[in-house]
């Protein structure tokens, strides 16, 4: 089967990690976020994918050709952000010429844990979603008889909890394609832009039949406070340890196997990228990324991009008998 993965967006959220950066390709527990998406696409059963890229676009496409060579990828680019819905508009000559032949589209920023196998045989087009206590930055689905009857991105005021959360089945990818030309031809925007959800929505209006499924392990990488709590769900489900003298390690934790660490103490839910240097640290709840250096630091609740300087001292006090020193 074939899936499109849109990853074109700039990523402003994650500023400044995205200055450099594609949003994909920041390490989360010790790997990229696209490669946590593709590594699970392949183990169930996409072999092929048309990756929209656009905002440091050879930077995916290098790593993609590098470290996944099982998955058969092809690259478009979309020149301009114009909208969800336009970036897989652009990717329309890799939706599959045969008729029958569904279609998988997934958000370069969505990690996720759910068996893909039997959505992949889903005679209904089908989408994932997720009970969320605040829908209203999501697309929002609502249901009748099992069948979504109403998609309405980011609404002020939601019908239901349901969030898709973007992992879209499509069993028709030629109504798809139709309603994606027409919003597009006719300049159909909304909030400013081409979305996904509203070609969805005219596909439901021609008659195509939409389900759910459930996507529990869901797992958002679009702000730094989500990227650190996708960093504690996944190290807790696939953290690798270390033993190194001189360091405390309290799991989960990611370690990298070039990383030089001593006198630390690392953990809970560290990741230490390669040739990472740490020393004299406690380090918890946080990302280090690759070749960067930590010294002297406290560290909690924070991301280190690549090749960044932290650096600390330690402090010198000379206190006297019922002093109180506080260095908040
Ligand atoms: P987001 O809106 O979450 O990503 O789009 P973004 O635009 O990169 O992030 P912010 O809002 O500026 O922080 C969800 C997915 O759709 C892709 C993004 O790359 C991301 O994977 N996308 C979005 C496109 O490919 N093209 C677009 O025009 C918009």
């Amino acid at each position: 089967m074939h899936a499109i993965i849109p990853v074109a967006g700039v990523g402003t959220r994650l500023r400044p990690h995205t200055y450099t950066l594609p949003k994909v390709l920041l390490n989360v527990a010790g790997k990229p976020i696209l490669g946590h998406i593709i590594d699970k696409l392949v183990a169930d059963g996409i072999t092929s994918a048309t990756i929209v890229v656009g905002y440091m676009g050879n930077l995916v496409e290098d790593y993609v050709r590098t470290y996944h060579k099982s998955l058969k990828a092809d690259f478009v680019v979309q020149e301009e952000q114009l909208g969800l819905g336009h970036s897989i508009w652009t990717a329309r000559n890799s939706f599959p010429k045969d008729e029958d032949a569904p279609l998988f589209i997934i958000l370069g920023d969505t990690i996720f844990d759910v068996d893909l196998r039997p959505v992949l045989r889903s005679k209904f087009n089908a989408l994932g979603v997720k009970h969320v206590e605040d829908p209203r930055r999501f697309g929002v689905a609502e249901l009748s008889g099992g069948y979504i009857t109403k998609l309405v991105e980011k609404p002020e005021k939601p019908a239901s909890n349901l969030a898709v959360v973007g992992l879209y089945f499509i069993s028709n990818p030629k109504v798809l394609l139709e309603c994606l030309n027409e919003i597009v031809t006719k300049d159909l925007r909304n909030k400013g832009e081409y979305q996904l959800t509203d070609a969805l929505q005219m596909m439901i209006d021609r008659g195509e039949r939409f389900v759910t499924f459930s996507v529990d392990g869901w797992y958002d990488c679009g702000k730094p406070e989500t990227v650190l709590s996708t960093n504690r769900h996944l190290l807790m489900r696939s953290g690798k340890n270390r033993e190194i003298v001189g360091v405390v390690t309290i799991p989960p934790v990611y370690i990298a196997s070039s990383a030089e660490i001593s006198n630390s103490i690392i953990g809970p839910y560290a990741t230490i990228g390669e040739r990472a240097q740490v020393h004299d640290a406690i380090i918890r709840n946080s990302i280090i990324g690759d070749e960067s250096s930590v010294d002297g630091v406290l560290l909690d609740n924070s991301i280190v991009g690549n090749n960044a300087n932290v650096k600390g001292a330690f402090k010198r006090v000379n206190a006297g008998d019922s002093s109180e020193i506080d260095f908040e």
